[in-house]
Formats: C-alpha cells, structure tokens, sequence
C-alpha cells in the first residue's frame, strides 16, 4: 500500500523511476504517454530528477502528453501556478514539443477554462477511453488531492472531467478534474512528503470508514489501474 522512503529525496528518486518505467510501458504499448502531472510543492524535486541525466536522455520526451490535474486561476508566470511550477522544474527543461504540453489557463474565466479544457481532453483522447498513464496526485493535510477539497460539491461531480473548484480562504478559484476521470487512469501514484501529512497519511492508511470514504484522497479508487502511495519516513510517521 505504503511505500516509504528515508527522506524527500530518495522519495523524489523513487517516483522518477516509477515515472520512466511507466512512460516505456505506454510508450512501447500504445506509441505516446498521457501523463497528469500534480501541483503543490511535493512533485518539484521529483520533476527536476526527471530533468536531470539520465532520465533526461532515456526517456522518449516527444511521445508523451503533459496535462494538469489542478490549477490555481492565477497568472501562468505567478509563483502559485501549478504550471509555473511545472515548467520551471521539468517542462523547460526537456524536449517536449510545444503542442504537447496542454496547461490550464483559467486566470481569465475559470468557468470558460473548465470548458475549454475539457474539450481539449476530449480532443486529446479521440472517442478512445479516457485513461491517463501516469496520474501523479498529492494529499493536503486535510485530505484533498488535485483541488478536490472536503465538502466540495466537484467531489459529486458524475459527468464533468473539469469543474471551477472555489476554496474558502484562496484569493483566487480553481480548476480541477474530477473524479470520473482521475478514475480511469491505468496507474496513479500519490506522492506525500513531510511530518504535516503524517495524521491524515495514517488516516488513509487506517482506511475507509464503515459510512465510506471520508476523504477525497479516498475517493481516488481506479476502475482499472494501479493506485501507490509514495512517502517519506516524515509523512509515515516513522
Ligand atoms: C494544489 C495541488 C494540491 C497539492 C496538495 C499538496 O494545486 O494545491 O494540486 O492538491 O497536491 O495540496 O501540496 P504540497 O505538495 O505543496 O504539500
């Protein structure tokens, strides 16, 4: 369930890994990758591995696909954005065509960005089903993933792939898919780092109550694919 790793780095390098073998396996299986990448701080080091040799020159970085699983309605170039992030980690830094890299822009109208960028997916998958290679996902403190918050009315969500996520607290909105994409990925793996998760880690860890998931985290619960959790010894409590 848990695979837990001496710190941050070793967690980084772990999920690199995983990254690469997954990429060959949908490369060398269908011909490209569909990848979702997560925001948050936790990923960085994690995609700047992936930038760094040699995964920067063994992994086949004109076949696969980048989109977002979440991303703050700020400007592309603001420290918030889960773009920014992105592409100053990784995306800058390795050959994928411009066309393949597919990031949300909702600073304009988050509600015109939702709909936009479901159509892109739609576009992107071609009548094919859905399904994500690589789903990379973090966990608040609180239970969330993407920007799918306790509570919120997107975790109801049974038709839309992206809905306008508003947080109380946040200066700005949201966009993220839901669950009925996420869903259908074939491999999705949950990166936690850091003592602040390690209550809501043993949470999940504890499992899903008899009245059912009491977090989104939980809610991630693949028809057809592989779900693992990545975790430093902070996170997991040991
Ligand atoms: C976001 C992320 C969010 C993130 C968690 C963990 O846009 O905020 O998608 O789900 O993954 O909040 O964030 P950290 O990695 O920064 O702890």
């Amino acid at each position: 369930m848990i695979r837990v790793f001496a710190d941050a780095e070793e967690l980084a390098r772990g999920a690199a890994a995983l990254f690469a073998e997954e990429i060959s396996r949908a490369v060398t299986g269908r011909g490209r990758a569909s990848v979702l990448l997560a925001g948050g701080e936790t990923p960085r080091r994690t995609y700047e591995m992936l930038a760094g040799e040699p995964l920067r020159t063994t992994i086949p970085w004109d076949k696969i696909h980048f989109f977002w699983g979440d991303e703050r309605c700020v400007p592309a170039d603001d420290p918030r954005s889960n773009q920014a992030m992105a592409r100053e980690s990784l995306l800058d830094r390795v050959p994928v065509p411009p066309e393949n890299i597919h990031p949300i822009a909702c600073a304009d109208s988050p509600e015109q960005a939702a709909d936009a960028y479901q159509r892109e997916l739609q576009d992107h998958f071609a009548g094919d089903p859905p399904r994500f290679d690589l789903v990379f996902l973090g966990l608040g403190a609180d239970g969330h993933t993407a920007s799918l918050f306790p509570g919120s009315a997107a975790l109801a969500e049974q038709t839309l792939w992206t809905v306008v996520v508003h947080r109380p607290g946040d200066a700005f909105p949201r966009i993220t898919l839901t669950l009925p994409l996420l869903n259908q990925a074939r491999r999705l793996l949950f990166l936690v780092s850091g003592q602040g998760k390690s209550a809501m880690l043993a949470e999940i860890v504890r499992g899903v109550s008899a009245s059912g998931p009491l977090y989104p985290a939980q809610r991630v619960q693949l028809h057809n694919g592989e779900v693992s959790w990545f975790a430093d010894r902070a996170a997991a409590g040991c």
